[in-house]
């Protein structure tokens, strides 16, 4: 079987959070597809409220501490992402835009990314559409095309059942088959050695 690494971002305050709850649906569903495909995903989660003084901190010094840079370090590792974010005044909140912020402008580049997005009202679906998406585009993200978006309504009981439950299944093989089509991620080492010794001895 492959191994792969998938990286869940959840970006709600709530405790317990039902951003969090679509994050779990959505990584949960993503390994049934990818393993369905011959893969196993490698999950981790990334709690942003558990970022979110590191976060402030590397947006007034330009350095990130050891906890937020652990979480940075795996998201360019990732071999795809699952962002989740609560609406919060008709777009994305600014903490899960202010991680990305402080995220290198490269990491995403080509990375399967699902997009979602909680709320308390259907009206503001659009957010998906209108912030998720031009965002991750600037950020060259290879963009799942189904995204998920789940309002109040959505939720019976803490389950989801219905056109939610449809959605996270198509959103999840979407990904799952990105995944499974593409090489693992590679990393690469801004201090690496370019060229050999020998090489460089004969220049001398
Ligand atoms: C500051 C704030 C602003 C919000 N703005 C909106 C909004 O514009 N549209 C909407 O549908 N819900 C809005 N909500 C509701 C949240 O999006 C919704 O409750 C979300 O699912 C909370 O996620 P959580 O449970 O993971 O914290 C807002 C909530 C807060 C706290």
């Amino acid at each position: 079987m492959k191994q792969r690494k998938l990286v869940v971002i959840s970006a709600g305050l709530s405790q317990p959070s039902s951003t969090r709850l679509l994050a779990d649906q959505l990584s949960a569903a993503g390994g049934r597809a990818a393993a369905q495909l011959g893969v196993h995903l490698d999950v981790q989660v990334v709690e942003l409220r558990d970022l979110a003084h590191d976060i402030t901190d590397n947006m007034l010094t330009g350095y990130a501490k050891p906890a937020l840079k652990q979480a940075q370090e795996a998201v360019t590792a990732a071999d795809a992402l699952i962002t989740v974010t609560p609406v919060f005044s008709a777009s994305y909140s600014g903490l899960f835009k202010s991680f990305f912020d402080v995220l290198d402008k490269d990491a995403l580049v080509d990375k399967p990314v699902l997009l979602a997005a909680t709320a308390g009202t259907a009206r503001h679906s659009l957010v998906l559409e209108h912030a998720l998406r031009p965002l991750f585009s600037y950020l060259r993200a290879a963009i799942i095309p189904t995204s998920v978006f789940a309002a109040s309504d959505d939720w019976g009981a803490n389950s989801v059942e219905g056109p939610l439950r449809g959605r996270i299944d198509r959103a999840a093989a979407e990904l799952a088959r990105e995944v499974e089509r593409r090489e693992p991620a590679v990393v690469t080492d801004p201090f690496a050695l370019t060229a050999n010794f020998e090489d460089m001895l004969k220049n001398l």
